[in-house]
């Protein structure tokens, strides 16, 4: 494959390339003008099912900043859209489902839908990514989905929220019928990230941002279990990274018992403490202050090399932000990181 030598692929699998690989979360998005000028007219999940607009925005960040990934430019409900749930994503709120699915009955019904007919509509994924990688060459595609217990937190609430109590109480009321929906929204997370490696994606991640509002114990028994089937369904495949926000007291959980090559860390901890807790065998991706983003240059710089520094106590690193990209940053300050990042050693 033209991707076999990237920096990332290397560091994934735990080799140290001359310069550590860099990619941010939220690359493709609304820091970007050119992304702005695209998406006027489109709705966020129209632009998501549309080849050539989805294909174009994952592209944008890759020619502007020289990263050393594309992230696939798509949401993680849209696996969700794909299998008939109603969702739209408000702008400036984020995913907002039609119905929110709180009893037995509705998880019993959601359920009842074949996890299968995520792939069998997932055509202009493919077609997307076909379109990607054509352009790509060398640069690996990174798909990914969000992990069940982050899309349950939209799901069971109907919309963002805080704290997520809806999905957490129902975890502890309904365990069965949680963990019947937290296995189906598995499926279809497996089921989005085979497609997108069916047509070419190099690496996957698993986004479950909100994990970390949840106690050791319960991530443990009612979380950590479905984010393993939903990697699995890729394992073997591609290298797997394992993504949250707040995840310091769960970072060796997040491990999912050996599965994964890479666990993404926030900015709260730092990289040689991760590596600490998540031991040799793991790459830790991260973790820079997306605040500091705003910070003057110099502070920036002094921040990123420190991170880089604690970064080479893990068996590798692929340097990312700690959460994505906040809309109001100032697109050159990545072109910028990017360069800096590329003039250490790795
Ligand atoms: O990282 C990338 O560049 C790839 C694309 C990507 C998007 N969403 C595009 C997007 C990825 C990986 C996601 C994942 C995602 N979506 C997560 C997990 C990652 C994280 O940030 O923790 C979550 C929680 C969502 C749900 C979601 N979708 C939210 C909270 C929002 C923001 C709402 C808002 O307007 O503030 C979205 C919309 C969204 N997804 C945008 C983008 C570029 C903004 C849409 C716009 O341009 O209006």
């Amino acid at each position: 494959m033209p991707t076999d030598d990237a920096p990332l692929l290397r560091a994934l699998s735990g080799d140290r390339p001359e310069r550590a690989p860099v990619w941010f979360m939220r690359q493709a998005g609304r820091s970007l003008p050119e992304y702005r000028e695209l998406r006027v007219g489109t709705r966020m999940l129209d632009a998501c099912l549309n080849p050539q607009l989805a294909a174009e925005i994952t592209l944008q960040p890759v020619r502007r900043h020289g990263v050393d990934a594309a992230i696939f430019f798509s949401d993680i409900v849209v696996p969700l859209r794909l299998a008939g749930v109603a969702v739209e994503i408000e702008p400036g709120r984020g995913p907002v489902f039609a119905e929110p699915v709180r009893s037995v009955a509705q998880i019993d019904a959601l359920t009842a839908i074949d996890p299968a007919m995520v792939a069998a509509a997932a055509q202009p994924v493919r077609d997307a990514i076909a379109l990607i990688t054509a352009e790509l060459g060398d640069t690996p595609l990174i798909g990914f989905a969000g992990a069940p217990f982050t899309l349950a937190a939209y799901l069971v609430e109907g919309g963002p929220s805080k704290e997520h109590l809806r999905a957490r109480a129902l975890m502890h009321a309904e365990p069965d019928a949680w963990n019947r929906l937290a296995n189906w929204l598995a499926l279809i997370a497996g089921e989005f990230l085979g497609a997108q490696v069916d047509a070419g994606a190099s690496a996957v991640q698993l986004f479950d941002s909100w994990a970390g509002s949840l106690s050791p114990e319960d991530y443990r028994r009612f979380v950590a279990p479905h984010a393993h089937t939903a990697l699995a369904a890729v394992r073997g495949r591609v290298p797997l990274i394992h993504f949250g926000v707040g995840t310091g007291a769960i970072l060796a959980d997040m491990r999912l018992d050996g599965l994964v090559d890479a666990v993404g860390v926030d900015w709260r901890t730092p990289l040689d403490a991760a590596a600490e807790v998540l031991g040799p065998d793991v790459t830790v991706q991260g973790n820079i202050d997306p605040a500091l983003l705003q910070a003057p240059w110099p502070v920036l710089e002094a921040h990123v090399r420190d991170v880089l520094r604690r970064g080479r106590h893990a068996r590798a690193h692929v340097v990312n932000l700690g959460h994505g990209v906040p809309p109001e940053t100032d697109p050159d300050v990545l072109t910028r990181l990017v360069r800096l990042v590329h003039e250490e050693r790795g």
